[in-house]
């Protein structure tokens, strides 16, 4: 924690960095007081209230939110049980009740957008000035609930979750397996599930069809997304392809 990320970056991985992801920054003036309030409560209330905050910033879809945790709990659990000899899945395991950090993360993710004008979240076009606005999300997180000792560790997907593969992405350009796993996991189910429902910043144009939005994660294999986690992704969407058919299908013959 007191060494710089830039210095240890690289040396460790997956759970191991989330506490080094989080510099000691000072907390947003305006968020003292909430702060404060959070500190006061118990820690399985702290993500309520911090995802009340949320919903009163009218970002959030609780809809969405409860598809992107199953999904994003189904895709860990696969990762977990295909490569249970990976080392970030050792580490993750070690996190007591990780779990439930996958869960409350996944809700949290995009916690850094209370900071982002609400104009600007549910705007089309960007300026330039615009875009890095929200290109601060993932830091605002850090900067805002990195003080919350219980909230730090289910931090990491809001910190990561931006990074691309091939280090193009944001806030840190991270490459690669710099990416934390749970950064890595996330940024899969945070794409399939912008594409696949409409959102505020383009309601006049409709969702893509699964079908469409698989075709652009694959393509975005190696590019924005780790190969390996497409692959469980893609498995994981046609398998549940298959089970739709059949209870379709069942439907059809009473069964
Ligand atoms: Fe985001």
């Amino acid at each position: 924690m007191v060494e710089s990320y830039d210095r240890i970056h690289g040396r460790l991985t997956g759970i191991q960095r989330i506490k080094l992801f989080l510099p000691p920054t000072p907390v947003i003036p305006k968020w003292k007081a909430f702060i404060r309030v959070l500190n006061s409560i118990p820690n399985d209330q702290k993500v309520e209230m911090v995802m009340a905050k949320m919903t009163e910033h009218k970002f959030i879809n609780t809809e969405h939110s409860a598809s992107i945790v199953v999904d994003m709990l189904e895709l860990t659990n696969r990762y977990v049980t295909t490569y249970p000899d990976d080392s970030e899945v050792v580490a993750l395991q070690r996190v007591p009740d990780y779990l439930k950090v996958v869960e409350n993360g996944a809700l949290l993710h995009d916690v850094g957008k209370l900071n982002v004008p609400i104009n600007v979240l549910k705007k089309g076009e960007l300026t330039n000035e615009e875009r890095m606005i929200i290109q601060k999300h993932p830091q605002n997180a850090v900067d805002i609930f990195g003080k919350v000792k219980y909230l730090q560790t289910l931090l990491v997907i809001a910190l990561s979750h931006q990074e691309k593969w091939d280090g193009t992405g944001y806030p840190n350009k991270l490459k690669e397996k710099e990416i934390p796993l749970l950064g890595r996991l996330f940024a899969i189910i945070d794409v399939w599930d912008a594409l696949t429902t409409v959102r505020a910043y383009r309601v006049d144009k409709p969702a893509w069809t699964p079908e469409d939005a698989i075709a652009h994660i694959k393509d975005q294999s190696g590019k924005y997304f780790d190969p390996t986690i497409v692959t469980l992704f893609v498995k994981m969407y046609e398998e549940k392809q298959l089970l739709i058919q059949k209870s379709l299908e069942d439907d059809k013959t009473g069964n």
